[in-house]
């Protein structure tokens, strides 16, 4: 169980949206969860909100096709939303069908004004690609703050570990450290992740 400040009072699937006339108008701190499709980001958002079915996971990528906004609420700590943004580089979906997507993750990331932060998933098990290393620049360019998670440790043998991750910072340039390292199975890395997620919300809400 988690200590009582984590604990979760309340999780709440709030709405789906297709395009930006449809996002939340509240003004609650986001934190947004992107990732190649597969990564395991609806898994992760559950495992943060404790529950165990909020956002819809599946084995068959590309499930989230809208951004889907989830409000948290924790004893003592500001309610947040978390928000599931589609998965990018899904290879089986048609091309336009896939520019449409691309379009609203880039409209969500650049425009958004409650956003504090991007979790950007990487999969322990593979090795980023081209997506995951333009992706680092491009929310840098944006201004947008970035926690980099890698998901699935519990895929990992204990003899593969130090491997898997050092081929990880090394392909996208950052150090060891910055990397957070999660599993949604177990449960490892959340309750630092959490704490990583409040210094992104703490800090934007300290005076100009
Ligand atoms: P899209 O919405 O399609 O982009 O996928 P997603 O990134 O939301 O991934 P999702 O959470 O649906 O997980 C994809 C698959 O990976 C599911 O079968 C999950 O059960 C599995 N999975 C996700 N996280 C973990 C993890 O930490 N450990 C293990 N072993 N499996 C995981
Ligand atoms: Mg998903």
């Amino acid at each position: 169980m988690l200590p009582a400040q984590m604990q979760i009072l309340r999780a709440e699937f709030i709405k789906s949206a297709a395009a930006p006339i449809g996002f939340p108008t509240d003004g609650l701190p986001e934190i947004a969860v992107v990732g190649r499709s597969n990564v395991g980001k609806s898994s992760l958002l559950n495992k943060l909100a404790q529950r165990r079915a909020l956002a819809r996971t599946s084995s068959t990528p590309g499930k989230t096709r809208l951004v889907n906004f989830f409000q948290i609420e924790r004893r003592e700590r500001v309610p947040l939303l978390l928000v599931d943004l589609p998965g990018y580089g899904w290879a089986r979906v048609a091309y336009r069908e896939r520019k449409q997507w691309q379009g609203l993750i880039e409209e969500y990331l650049l425009g958004r004004r409650p956003l504090r932060g991007v979790l950007l998933l990487v999969d322990a098990r593979r090795d980023p690609g081209d997506d995951e290393r333009d992706f680092l620049p491009w929310l840098a360019r944006a201004g947008v703050p970035v926690l980099l998670v890698v998901t699935k440790m519990d895929k990992l043998r204990a003899a593969e570990r130090e491997k898997r991750l050092r081929a990880i910072t090394s392909e996208l340039g950052i150090p060891r450290e910055a990397m957070l390292l999660t599993s949604a199975e177990s449960g490892a890395g959340i309750e630092e992740l959490w704490a990583a997620i409040d210094a992104l919300i703490v800090r934007e809400a300290a005076p100009e």
